[in-house]
């Protein structure tokens, strides 16, 4: 691996227009301005592309949102409505090995799409759901497919979400191919917060990729044990160079002052421990969700897929120094690997820094474990599938079987995840934000033997960088991982699934029935 690293300028992800916004009433009646909101309709155009991901790699082919690797950023206002028409431009054949023995993979289209705003409150016609894909002007469309406009009312705290491609059977290719995007949600809170903001507030979306020499994109058509198909897909796949923001190893040159950086981890499977050359800390200011209840030194943060973590690091006094941002996880990790991306503090301060760090965020809100009115015991497990290929499964049932998971409207629900499996797994629920509220070693042999939960040890305490809201949490080997939802606001149809996309495409996803028994 000799590709030169910081010799590409990272690029902050270009902002989406929208195609109109409309004054609409607001809730209250009042003569302020504030009565009325800004309603905005977007158009993303999902197509094939060149991107260029290295200064000395040839043009790559990508698919992305307006042919972007990222997509453009959509930034919202919190109650106010995004409209989104992710038109599907895609060509007709795929770029990247197709599994056809995997489900809706052999009956449909090869080229599918469908997209979900991860970690949003959202009608379920709008989230995006694996079934409710579609391919070239709606040709053909999924069982679930419901609505050409997703609305996103936007009814949640601040936080940054992201948008991605979430095709039944085909999502680990069309994620990887560069369909996915920021969506930062904006408040008031937010605004009164004076955090650094505008060049000095950054996403960072970070990914492993592999390329062949002719610069393409790199993706294994079977795993690197025997399976009777091919192409198959794989249960991992790390890239050797990881990207940020679609540039490899690039550098940010910084003035001497603080930044605030989004980071999202939009790997298909690879996880990173991020923290500073120097030693030095980062402030942790919210996770997933939305902010912290007040900012959090942390020396580094785990973030596996769909995880994100807000910090703002502080480079003043620094002037001259290069901080590279590194990855200590182990797994896949090599000398290049460890290495995610630099920080050069280079440029003179363009005027005084007033971004303030607040000792106070977010008011914070806990939901407490005795008011819950179902506590789910859900396994994850490793099984094989009909072809004898390793398989992962969410409380033991494929994901086309009937749906178990049925919260009532208005519920709080406790779920233990319950990981038997020889590996950890990050595992999203959609709709909602949950808390983390311990987790506890169970007795492995014995639950895999004979069913019975039996715990080993006393329950930790949540990480200190996870005490926030979190829509994906790592299930830890071994452990049973005991989380708290409230399921406030819609009804429907929805998921939870492993957020290896190499998982969730081989049947680690479950739906989910959210049902209104008041009516
Ligand atoms: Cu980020 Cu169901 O996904
Ligand atoms: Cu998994």
């Amino acid at each position: 691996n000799t590709i030169p690293k910081f010799v590409d300028e990272l690029k902050k992800p270009s902002v989406a227009e929208p195609k109109w916004k409309r004054k609409s009433k607001g809730k209250f009646k009042s003569k302020s301005k504030s009565a009325y909101s800004e309603d905005s309709y977007y158009e993303l155009e999902m197509r094939e592309a060149e991107h260029r991901f290295h200064r000395h790699f040839p043009k790559t082919k990508v698919w992305g949102y307006d042919g972007m690797v990222p997509g453009p950023t959509i930034e919202a206002q919190k109650d106010k409505t995004t409209y989104v028409k992710y038109i599907n431009h895609l060509p007709k054949k795929h770029f990247l090995p197709i599994d056809y023995t995997l489900h809706s993979a052999s009956d449909s289209p090869e080229v599918r799409s469908v997209v979900h705003l991860h970690g949003a409150n959202v009608d379920w016609e709008s989230d995006g759901h694996p079934e409710a894909w579609y391919t070239q002007d709606y040709a053909f469309t999924g069982p679930k497919f419901k609505r050409k406009v997703h609305e996103y009312t936007n009814h949640q705290p601040g936080t940054t979400l992201w948008y991605h491609d979430h095709t039944m059977g085909i999502t680990r290719l069309n994620v990887y191919s560069g369909l996915a995007g920021f969506y930062l949600l904006r408040d008031s809170l937010e605004e009164r917060l004076e955090l650094p903001k505008g060049k000095y507030e950054i996403p960072l979306m970070i990914q492993d990729k592999s390329f062949n020499e002719d610069g393409s994109l790199f993706y294994p058509d079977s795993p690197p044990f025997p399976v009777p198909v091919q192409p198959s897909i794989t249960p991992f796949f790390a890239g050797n160079t990881i990207c940020v923001n679609g540039k490899v190893w690039p550098y940010l040159s910084v003035e001497p002052r603080k930044y605030r950086f989004r980071i999202l981890n939009a790997s298909n499977r690879r996880g990173y421990v991020l923290g500073l050359s120097n030693g030095q800390p980062m402030l942790q200011i919210g996770t997933d969700g939305g902010f912290l209840a007040s900012p959090n030194e942390i020396h580094s943060v785990e973030l596996l897929p769909a995880e994100r973590t807000d910090v703002i690091i502080d480079f003043s006094g620094l002037m001259g120094q290069k901080i590279t941002l590194i990855n200590s996880d182990t797994d896949f990790q090599d000398e290049h690997t460890n290495v995610i991306m630099q920080f050069k503090v280079n440029q003179p301060l363009c005027g005084e820094d007033t971004s303030q760090i607040p000792t106070e965020l977010a008011p914070s809100m806990d939901v407490h474990e005795g008011h819950a009115h179902t506590i789910r015991n859900l396994p994850l497990t490793a099984s094989t599938d009909s072809y004898g290929r390793p398989m992962l499964l969410l409380n033991e049932r494929m994901y086309h079987d009937p749906a178990t998971e049925k919260p009532s409207l208005d519920s709080i629900e406790v779920w233990n995840f319950i990981n038997a499996t020889n590996l950890p797994h990050p595992i999203h629920v959609h709709l909602i934000q949950f808390k983390i509220l311990e987790r506890r070693p169970f007795n492995v042999e014995r639950f895999q033997n004979e069913g019975i939960l039996e715990f080993t040890g006393d329950p930790v305490e949540p990480r200190d960088y996870e005490r926030g809201w979190k829509d994906t949490v790592k299930a830890d080997i071994g452990m049973v991982t005991k989380i708290i939802m409230h399921w406030k606001e819609h009804k429907g149809n929805y998921i939870w699934h492993c957020h290896f996309l190499e998982h969730e495409d081989h049947d680690m996803m479950r739906p989910i029935t959210i049902i209104d028994d008041a009516h």
